[in-house]
């Protein structure tokens, strides 16, 4: 059993992947070919933005919107501090400073309250000027966009959508990617559109804005290439990548629909005991990963091991805890959710392609445990 079987999504689409890479191949157009336009336009259509900027990973992605809008030194940029390195490490690149705020006990992603908190902390003490917001889908879970685009334009803040986790999943009618004024996506082969190798890209609708990141995704080009007005980096897409994105995204509906299904079996099968994660009213999540919640964690997790079924922990520590990030600014109300989720947070094998026998089992096996965890305990 895997965690990510990207095999099985492999196989489906082998012919129409082979043919569209020996294309590229043949065709010749390796940097900034046709398929790259392509991609962008398909993406921004399915995403629902006028533009759609590729390059080379989900990091970029987030530094180049930064770059853009000449955040840097004495800047505060507010980060959950429960993600993945990338969304805090971009704000640290550009000797800004990422400002850590609590995640939400329910949806694990930023929590208004603390990110509210965090913003009067900054303005009082007048070191840093308050300059954007990145909140994260995690998981593939859209973040409270209605509350955090108030707070922005309250505070005149930028918003940085960081959607490696989530496309393919909305909110309302809007999709993930597209909330924020910038939104940002990672490619690589684990996420819910993943290539063959690293890939990212960025949403907008601002024009301006997004001449601004291709110039500065492109070394910082004016009218030509070899114009350069702004200081930049090289930061594209292969054309090999967006090929074999133009097929996988084809295909991005009908694997949604099915992770839905695996992460409905997961809650009924296991929503009596556990936390287990359950699909969104409005909206729906990309399932990213399918996490549940339990304090049996440790044993769980070597339980399962022992049954030939992987497990995951996201996130072993929070950024606020860890050596490279551990002193930069906090909110003053505390990272309590951050600091308690890793010791009892596990993440379950997620993807389009589980079989409702291989579902069977996981969820057989976690029953088996923890109930029986549960009567030892009431015995002794
Ligand atoms: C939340 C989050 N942000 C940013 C990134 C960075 O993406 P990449 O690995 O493509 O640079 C990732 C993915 O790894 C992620 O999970």
């Amino acid at each position: 059993m895997q965690f990510i079987d990207l095999g099985a999504q492999r196989e489906r689409i082998k012919d129409r992947l082979k043919a569209a890479i020996d294309r590229v191949v043949d065709e010749g157009r390796y940097i900034l070919g046709p398929q790259v336009a392509e991609f962008e336009a398909k993406l921004a259509n399915y995403i629902g933005t006028k533009h759609v900027i590729a390059c080379a990973n989900g990091t970029d992605a987030l530094l180049l919107p930064l770059m853009a809008a000449g955040i840097g030194p004495g800047d505060a940029v507010f980060v959950p501090s429960f993600t993945f390195a990338a969304t805090a490490e971009v704000v640290a690149l550009r000797q800004a400073e990422p400002v850590f705020v609590d995640i939400d006990p329910k949806t694990y992603n930023i929590d208004i309250a603390s990110l509210e908190a965090a913003i009067a902390m900054v303005k009082s003490q007048g070191r840093l000027k308050p300059k954007a917001i990145i909140p994260v889908d995690l998981f593939g879970l859209t973040a409270d966009y209605d509350a955090i685009m108030a707070i922005a334009s309250r505070e005149n803040l930028l918003v940085i959508e960081d959607a490696a986790q989530s496309i393919g999943g909305s909110a309302g009618r809007t999709m993930c990617g597209a909330f924020g004024h910038v939104g940002s996506t990672s490619f690589y082969p684990a996420k819910p559109l993943g290539c063959y190798g690293d890939g990212g890209a960025m949403f907008t609708n601002d024009d301006a804005l997004a001449e601004k990141l291709r110039s500065f995704a492109f070394h910082g080009k004016g009218e030509t290439q070899y114009d350069n007005i702004h200081v930049g980096i090289n930061s594209r897409l292969d054309t090999l990548q967006a090929a074999i994105l133009i097929e996988k995204l084809a295909i991005l509906e009908d694997e949604m629909e099915a992770r839905h299904k695996v992460a409905q079996r997961y809650a009924d099968g296991l929503g009596d005991i556990v936390t287990a994660a359950n699909n969104p009213a409005a909206g729906r999540s990309a399932w990213a990963q399918y996490a549940i919640e339990t304090p049996k964690r440790d044993g769980l997790k070597a339980h399962l091991q022992e049954k030939g079924i992987p497990s995951v922990i996201y996130y072993v520590k929070p950024l606020h805890s860890q050596v490279a990030y551990s002193a930069y600014p906090q909110t003053p109300t505390g990272l309590t959710v951050s600091e308690e989720l890793p010791s009892s947070i596990l993440c379950l094998p997620m993807h389009p392609y589980l079989s409702e026998a291989d579902q069977d089992r996981i969820i057989e096996t976690i029953r088996n445990y923890i109930g029986s965890n549960s009567a030892q305990a009431a015995a002794e």
